[in-house]
């Protein structure tokens, strides 16, 4: 197989797949209060768009796929296209990010599509922090659906956004939900895609969290991070699940990035942080056969900035007021 390499030699063998920019909650290091304006249906990607280029991708290495958002249980008959999605040739690992409030009632038919691994976005375990988190009351249904995840045997990560002044003081609960689960729970650096233009500070930078949590836990132990992995992890002795932080903004990891991401407008962006210059989207309504489809993303791969910052400094305006939710987690 040819494989996707960009000219750092970094194989590209992960797609982040955004199948809607709509969310039932407003978290707000993602989307103003009133939300984002969502984009007309016509200008998504189809169903039968984003298979295409899934094929496409599998037929030069990518094989593991997560699906994010926006929520991705707003899209309707999301399990349908997850069920053409597992069965492509080459896809080994799909993959989802949810919110957990509308999940529930599809765990079991994920399960059944062969999707082992999810991850939950859970910043709190405090009902009041997580309304004015999210702006919505949903904590009771979200920590349900992390019971039923684990009681139909899901491989869970939750995934916690630190954002000083609003949950520091969740991190060690949360971390102490390792003890008797087993889950893997990730303190992710805030970057600055909130979708109002508000600048982000480090304050809690991955360094911060993890003296944090070591300064509480001091018997926890570095454990061996995953090839590719954007976290460090690390574990208690005797703890079921793990804990994890993510440098999403100190951008450590870039080195090892084997990732693309589809927007759910079709672009194609080779890093969180750059603009994305091909529309996929344009390119395959324009008429383009699989081969000129793969040459625009090649093309693209090309032109991978060496990591974040570079990405970042090549934007035609520098700071962002993107929400993550157009992004694609
Ligand atoms: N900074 C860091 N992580 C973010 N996420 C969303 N917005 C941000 C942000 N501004 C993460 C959430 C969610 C995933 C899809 O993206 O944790 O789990
Ligand atoms: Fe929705 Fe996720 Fe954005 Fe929160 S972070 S508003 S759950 S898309």
């Amino acid at each position: 197989m040819n494989y996707l390499h960009d000219k750092f030699g970094r194989p590209i063998t992960y797609l982040r797949l955004a199948v809607t920019d709509r969310c039932n909650l407003r978290c707000f290091y993602c989307m103003p209060a009133q939300g984002i304006d969502y984009v007309p249906q016509r200008q998504l990607l189809t169903y039968e768009e984003m298979l295409r280029i899934v094929r496409v991708l599998a037929s030069v290495g990518v094989h593991k796929v997560r699906i994010t958002g926006g929520e991705p249980f707003l899209r309707r008959d999301l399990m349908e296209f997850l069920r053409q999605l597992v069965a492509i040739d080459g896809i080994e690992s799909v993959r989802i990010t949810t919110n957990g409030v509308r999940t529930e009632p599809f765990l079991p038919e994920l399960k059944s599509l062969g999707i082992k691994a999810i991850n939950l976005s859970l910043d709190t375990l405090d009902r009041q922090r997580f309304a004015q988190i999210t702006r919505r009351d949903e904590l009771p249904a979200v920590l349900h659906c992390l019971e039923r995840m684990l009681e139909l045997g899901f491989e869970v990560k939750i995934n916690c956004v630190v954002m000083a002044a609003h949950n520091a003081d969740d991190l060690i609960p949360l971390a102490e939900l390792t003890r008797e689960l087993p889950v893997g729970v990730r303190f992710i650096e805030e970057m600055p895609f909130n979708g109002d233009g508000r600048q982000t500070t480090l304050e809690w930078d991955y360094r911060r969290i993890l003296q944090t949590l070591q300064a509480h836990f001091p018997t926890m132990q570095k454990i061996p991070d995953p090839p590719h992995s954007t976290s460090l992890n690390y574990q208690v002795p005797s703890y079921k699940g793990t804990v994890g932080v993510i440098p999403a903004y100190s951008r450590t990891f870039c080195g090892s990035c084997n990732r693309l991401r589809i927007t759910p407008l079709g672009k194609l962006r080779t890093c969180l942080y750059d603009e994305g210059i091909f529309n996929l989207r344009d390119v395959m309504r324009a008429g383009a056969t699989d081969a000129q489809l793969l040459d625009t993303i090649a093309e693209a791969v090309s032109m991978r900035a060496a990591n974040g910052f570079e990405a970042e400094r090549r934007r035609s305006l520098h700071s962002s007021t993107e929400s993550m939710a157009k992004i694609g987690g």
